[in-house]
């Protein structure tokens, strides 16, 4: 499964590149705007396809279909691995094709059902983001969704990569993984938990008291 990060967030996007955890970022408009204070959006967006080779989400802010086709060309000449994101709707879809008829990599975005999953990939999507959190908020099961259209794609061989999005725990990134999820896209805190565990600090620990008590060293060559 490959792994996102959501967010946009350049200190983190770059920690998490450096210490090559990530194949790729997702932005939205509300994380971008917790970031972006007086930069120059486009510098800001640019900066960010700089720090990772894989696909960069960046979203559309257009709801009718020719404004999102244009504004989806616009964000697209920014870089190669620019991916544009269109939000579910009928004018999305339809923006969708056209952008990917010009090459262009689309992430379908708020996506709540596996009927939108379905209609996405018919309509050429390169990601389908199902959002698991935002279902599990309305005391829906985020996760049954995400199994309902990795069984849909498969039923009929379709090769849209299924994105998994809001993720919330550790606990959805485990499960997109067991689904068989294509992508997961993390939040920072999230990634940073996958990592770590408490035994493994204090594992480390221990090896070093040991070694420090018999006076291990590790021999230069
Ligand atoms: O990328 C969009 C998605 O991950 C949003 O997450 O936590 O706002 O539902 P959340």
């Amino acid at each position: 499964m490959k792994i996102f990060i959501d967010t946009a967030d350049i200190q983190e996007i770059r920690r998490a590149a450096r210490a090559g955890l990530i194949d790729g970022v997702t932005t939205n408009p509300s994380l971008l705007s917790k970031v972006v204070g007086d930069a120059n959006i486009a510098d800001y967006m640019k900066e960010i396809t700089e720090v990772v080779a894989g696909p960069v989400s960046l979203e559309v802010l257009a709801t009718d279909s020719e404004g999102m086709f244009s504004q989806g060309r616009d964000l697209a000449s920014l870089a190669d691995n620019v991916v544009i994101k269109v939000p579910l709707t009928e004018d999305g879809l339809v923006a969708t094709r056209r952008l990917r008829a010009e090459g262009v990599g689309v992430n379908v975005t708020l996506c709540f059902s596996p009927s939108q999953a379905l209609l996405a990939a018919k309509a050429g999507a390169t990601f389908i983001s199902p959002f698991v959190g935002r279902l599990d908020d309305i005391s829906h099961q985020g996760m049954e969704l995400i199994a309902q259209i990795r069984e849909i794609y498969d039923n009929y061989g379709l090769d849209t990569e299924i994105l998994v999005a809001s993720i919330r725990h550790p606990l959805h990134f485990v499960e997109a993984a067991m689904i068989g999820a294509d992508v997961a896209t993390v939040p920072p805190a999230v990634l940073w938990k996958l990592l770590n565990h408490p035994l493994t600090d204090r594992g480390i620990e221990a090896f070093l008291r040991d070694a420090e008590k018999a006076n291990i060293e590790i021999p230069s060559t």
